[in-house]
C-alpha cells in the first residue's frame, strides 16, 4: 500500500503557499492565529510566517510523526508550533477556539484521496462516520457515497471555526461545491465563499481541476460562491450557487431559464440504457457474419433477444450504427426469464453455458430477480426511435438514434434516452434539445469539471413543452404526443399546452 497514496500526501510547493498567503491577506487581512491542520513540512505556515511576521501565533497539526519532527526541526526559530495528532481524532471545536477578539485563519491543503481509494488501500484514515452526508443505501450501492476524505476535513473545520474566522485550503473544485452545498445548510454566517482556480497539473503533476477554497464566518450565509480563474481576486468567471436545494453552477443563466424547469412534461421521460453487467456474455461483434461474443468465442443464437446496441463512444462520437448487438432477456425487469427456453432453446444453452459469469454478477441489484435479468428495460426501449446522449461525455450532444434491420436500437446503461415512435418525433426533439434556449439552459445547471456532468436528473429538468412554446414548435410537439400516445396505446397524460 502507498503511504503517500493512503495520507493523500502532496506537498504543496513554497511557490504556491506563497501565492497563497497574499491572496488571503487581501480577503481577509491579516489574522491573529493562523493554523494549518494536516500540515506536512508546514509550508502554508512558513509563507504565513515570512508574510505576516513572528508576532502571531502559528500552530501545525500532522499525522505523520517524521513530518512533524522535521517541521520542527525546521521552523521552530519562525515560532511555530507543531503537533503529531490524527484529523479525525482532533477536538477541532477546541483547538480553533481562541480568545474572542482572535481572528482564526485556517490554512493549508488536505489529503486528496476518496473514501473509495481508501476502501481499496483497507486504510483506516476515515472520518468515523463515513456516512454523514445522509445518503441511502442504493446512493452507496452505486457509488454516489464516494468522497474526498478533504470534503469531510473541510466541512469540520469551518463548522468549528468561530465567528470571525476564514478557512482558505487548496482542494479538488468538485470538492469546494459539496462543502458548500453541505455549509450553506448548516452555518448561518458563511460569508465571501470564494473559489480561486489553480494549474494542479503544474503545481502538483494532477491532472484534477482544484482551487483554493476561501470562506468566512461572519455576517449572514448566501448560498452562492464566486469562482476565478486564478489567484487573484480579478474578473470572476463564474457565480454558482444553491437554489431550491440543488447546485446550479451558474446563477444568472439559471435565473433566465428558470421558466423552462419541468412541471408536467410526463410523457418525455428520460431513461437510462440497458444495465446488464456482463459485456462480455451479454455483448456481440459480428465477425464474417457470425456473432462473436467478448470470450472471442463464436455464438450461434435465435435472433429473437438480440438487439443492435449503441454504447458511449458511439454516441460520443456521434455514431449511429450499432456495430454490436446485446442479450435483451427481459422486456420488463420482473419478467420471468425461464420461458427463454422454449422460445430460444439455444439462446437459453448458451445463457446456462455462462451461468457462472451472470449468476456471479457483483452488484446486488441483480440478487433476487430472475436468473440472468437484466436492468434498464421496459416497454420505453422497444421504441423503434430514440434520441440519446452519453453520460460518459462532457458534451451536450443529442443523436438521433434509428432502428437497424426493423429492431430498435438499444442503448447501454451509460447513455440516457427518450423513446419516440418516428423520426419526425425524434427530430423535433432533437431540434428542442439543441436549441440555444436548452443550452443555456444545461449549461447553467451543469458543471463540466465533474466527472459526469450529464445526469438524468439535469435532463428530466427540461421541460420540452416550455422550449416548444418559446421556439413557435408548439403545434408540432403537442402533435406528436398525440400521435405517441395513440401509438403506445396510452391514455394523454397530461393536458396539452395550448
Ligand atoms: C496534501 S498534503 C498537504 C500537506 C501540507 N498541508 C502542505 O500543504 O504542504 C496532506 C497532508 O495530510 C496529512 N494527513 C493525512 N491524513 C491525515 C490525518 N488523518 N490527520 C492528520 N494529517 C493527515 C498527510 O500526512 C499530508 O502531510
Amino acid at each position: 500500500m502507498s503511504r503517500k497514496k493512503e495520507f493523500g500526501d502532496f506537498q504543496t510547493p513554497e511557490s504556491l503557499a506563497k501565492k497563497v498567503v497574499p491572496l488571503v491577506n487581501e480577503l481577509f487581512g491579516q489574522p491573529d492565529v493562523v493554523i494549518e491542520p494536516t500540515a506536512g513540512l508546514g509550508n502554508f505556515l512558513k509563507a504565513s510566517s515570512d508574510f505576516w511576521g513572528e508576532s502571531l501565533e502559528y500552530e501545525g497539526y500532522e499525522i505523520n510523526q517524521s513530518y512533524v519532527e522535521l517541521a520542527r526541526a525546521n521552523l521552530s526559530d519562525n515560532g511555530i508550533q507543531f503537533f503529531q495528532t490524527d484529523f479525525f481524532s482532533t477536538d477541532w471545536n477546541r483547538v480553533l477556539s481562541r480568545r474572542q477578539e482572535d481572528r482564526v485563519l485556517v490554512i493549508g491543503n488536505p489529503p486528496w484521496v476518496t473514501n473509495s481509494d481508501l476502501g481499496f488501500l483497507g486504510s483506516r484514515n476515515l472520518p468515523e462516520k463515513s456516512n454523514d452526508r445522509g445518503l441511502n443505501g442504493i446512493d452507496a450501492k452505486t457509488g454516489k457515497s464516494n468522497f474526498d476524505i478533504a470534503e469531510s476535513m473541510l466541512i469540520q473545520l469551518v463548522e468549528s471555526i468561530p465567528h470571525g474566522g476564514a478557512v482558505a485550503m487548496l482542494c479538488k473544485t468538485m470538492t469546494a461545491r459539496k462543502v458548500l452545498h453541505h455549509l450553506w445548510n448548516s452555518c448561518e454566517d458563511l460569508t465571501n465563499s470564494s473559489l480561486f482556480l489553480i494549474d494542479a497539473k503544474s503545481e502538483f503533476d494532477v491532472a484534477v481541476d482544484a482551487c483554493l477554497f476561501f470562506v468566512e464566518k461572519g455576517g449572514t450565509t448566501k448560498p452562492m460562491a464566486t469562482v476565478y480563474p486564478y489567484l487573484a481576486v480579478d474578473s470572476p468567471v463564474s457565480t454558482f450557487g444553491s437554489m431550491g436545494g440543488r447546485l446550479v453552477s451558474d446563477i444568472k443563466g439559471y435565473r433566465r431559464s428558470e421558466h423552462l424547469e419541468a412541471k408536467r412534461d410526463s410523457n418525455f421521460i428520460w431513461r437510462s440504457g440497458v444495465k446488464h453487467d456482463a459485456s462480455k456474455v451479454m455483448e456481440f461483434t459480428r465477425k464474417e457474419n457470425s456473432l462473436v461474443n467478448g470470450f472471442d468465442e463464436f455464438v450461434d443464437i435465435e435472433d429473437e433477444y438480440l438487439f443492435p446496441l449503441l454504447k458511449s463512444s458511439d454516441l460520443g462520437n456521434g455514431r449511429t450504427e450499432a456495430r454490436k448487438s446485446v442479450l435483451v432477456t427481459q422486456k420488463h425487469p420482473g419478467e420471468d426469464t425461464s420461458a427463454i427456453g422454449q422460445t430460444a432453446p439455444k439462446t437459453w444453452d448458451y445463457l446456462m453455458q455462462h451461468a457462472e459469469v451472470l449468476d456471479h454478477r457483483r452488484s446486488s441489484i441483480y440478487q433476487k430477480r430472475a436468473r440472468f435479468s437484466i436492468f434498464g428495460v421496459g416497454p420505453y426501449s422497444f421504441h423503434p426511435w430514440k434520441i440519446a446522449i452519453s453520460g460518459l461525455y462532457k458534451v451536450l450532444s443529442f443523436v438521433v438514434v434509428p432502428p437497424c434491420h426493423k429492431k430498435p436500437t438499444m442503448v447501454d446503461d451509460t447513455c440516457y434516452f427518450l423513446p419516440c415512435h418516428t423520426r419526425q418525433e425524434a427530430e423535433l426533439i432533437k431540434d428542442l434539445l439543441t436549441s440555444e434556449l436548452a443550452n443555456d439552459f444545461f449549461h447553467s445547471r451543469i458543471f463540466l469539471d465533474s466527472k459526469r456532468p450529464i445526469t438524468i436528473d439535469v435532463l428530466r429538468r427540461l421541460s420540452l413543452f416550455e422550449i416548444a412554446q418559446e421556439l413557435g414548435r408548439l403545434d408540432d410537439l403537442n402533435e406528436c404526443v398525440r400521435q405517441h400516445s395513440r401509438r403506445s396505446g396510452q391514455q394523454i397524460q397530461m393536458s396539452l399546452f395550448s
